[in-house]
């Protein structure tokens, strides 16, 4: 009997360490975006530019969408310097904001195609967190959130989805988070935001999956961006506290992923072991793309449930031990 158990044991982990290494360092055949035109929002920093600093290096002709010209400019100076060919490739910026109008939007994206070829690449990167406790949170964050972050991904989408579904091909990644497969203390705004573009990006998988046009959600941990420097400023320290426990990763260590993974045409693009067990515990009904996945997720999502729930009471520690240090610092005041 316990021989057989030790049997079944051993294969359990056999199996799942050949999937993971499958995971980690197989490499599919990926799309090339040689001589194509790549669109990157959020394109002038952070996780952006380094998707618009890659695709350079691979032969595209690119677009960075932002609001700051002068950011702009500068970047733009930085991804003609990465391209692998300066005389076949064209680099531009298009200053708009993205989040405020969508006939705006739509009619920028619709000149840009007739100027720069038509969009083979869409990788919305333009996002924002203000983070604070729900109480603390104005209304004028909250909307500027919403704008920027589902707003924004949405319009640019809206405008360059019919042209991309006539041409049958198209590489389209929304950037959201880890913090839109659990709620956060002191994140309400950007986890409702961050949730939000996951509901967009299946439901358009769905629809765009005929047409040949994939679709990848990038889900990022804390990465060290501007940004991020300026999230850090209004960070309650409890949120600080639970966020460091996941670490900090480099933005070209999440654009090289974000990229390969959009034109190897999966779903999920994740980094690290915590993205990776994340992704796996949150399958849920999402798009499907590989059995090697599909197997993960059935063996490991059960364990993977009450690793979660052992971080969520760790979490709830941390909550509760602020809420106490600061009433005692009250009442020695
Ligand atoms: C990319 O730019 C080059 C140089 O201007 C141009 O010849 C080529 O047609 C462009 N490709 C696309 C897909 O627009
Ligand atoms: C699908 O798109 C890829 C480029 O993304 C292209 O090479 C391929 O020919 C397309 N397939 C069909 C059936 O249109």
């Amino acid at each position: 009997m316990t021989v057989w158990l030790g049997v079944v044991l051993v294969a359990f982990v056999l199996i799942i360490a050949l999937l993971m290494i499958k995971q980690f360092f197989w490499n599919p055949r990926l799309k090339s975006v040689k001589n194509k035109h790549v669109v990157v929002t959020g394109g002038s920093s952070g996780i952006g530019k380094c998707v618009a600093i890659i695709a350079a290096k691979h032969g595209a002709n690119i677009t960075i969408i932002a609001r700051d010209v002068q950011k702009l400019e500068t970047a733009k100076n930085e991804i003609l310097h990465a391209c692998e060919n300066k005389d076949a490739q064209r680099v531009e910026y298009l200053s708009l904001d993205i989040g405020a109008n969508y006939e705006n939007v739509e009619k920028a994206l619709a000149d840009l195609e007739k100027t720069m070829g038509p969009i083979y690449m869409l990788v919305n990167c333009a996002g924002t967190a203000i983070p604070g406790k729900i109480e603390d949170t104005t209304a004028d964050s909250l909307d500027k959130m919403i704008h920027i972050n589902l707003l924004g991904t949405y319009y640019c989408i809206k405008a360059v989805v019919q042209r991309m579904k006539a041409s049958r091909e198209g590489v389209i990644v929304l950037t959201s988070s880890q913090a839109a497969f659990l709620g956060i203390f002191g994140y309400s705004a950007y986890c409702s935001t961050k949730f939000a573009l996951r509901g967009l990006a299946e439901s358009i998988a769905m629809e765009l999956r005929p047409y040949n046009i994939s679709v990848t959600l990038s889900l990022p941990p804390d990465t060290d961006t501007p940004g991020f420097a300026v999230e850090e400023l209004s960070k309650p320290l409890e949120t600080k506290l639970i966020s460091q426990s996941s670490g900090l990763v480099k933005p070209d260590v999440v654009a090289e992923q974000l990229f390969k993974d959009a034109l190897a045409g999966k779903f999920f693009s994740f980094v690290g072991v915590e993205g990776f067990l994340l992704v796996t515990l949150c399958a849920g009904i999402s798009p499907f793309n590989s059995i090697c996945d599909l197997l993960l997720q059935v063996l490991l999502m059960g364990l993977l449930r009450i690793v979660g729930v052992f971080h969520l009471v760790f979490f709830d520690k941390i909550i509760l031990n602020c809420m106490k240090t600061r009433d005692k610092n009250k009442k020695s005041e």
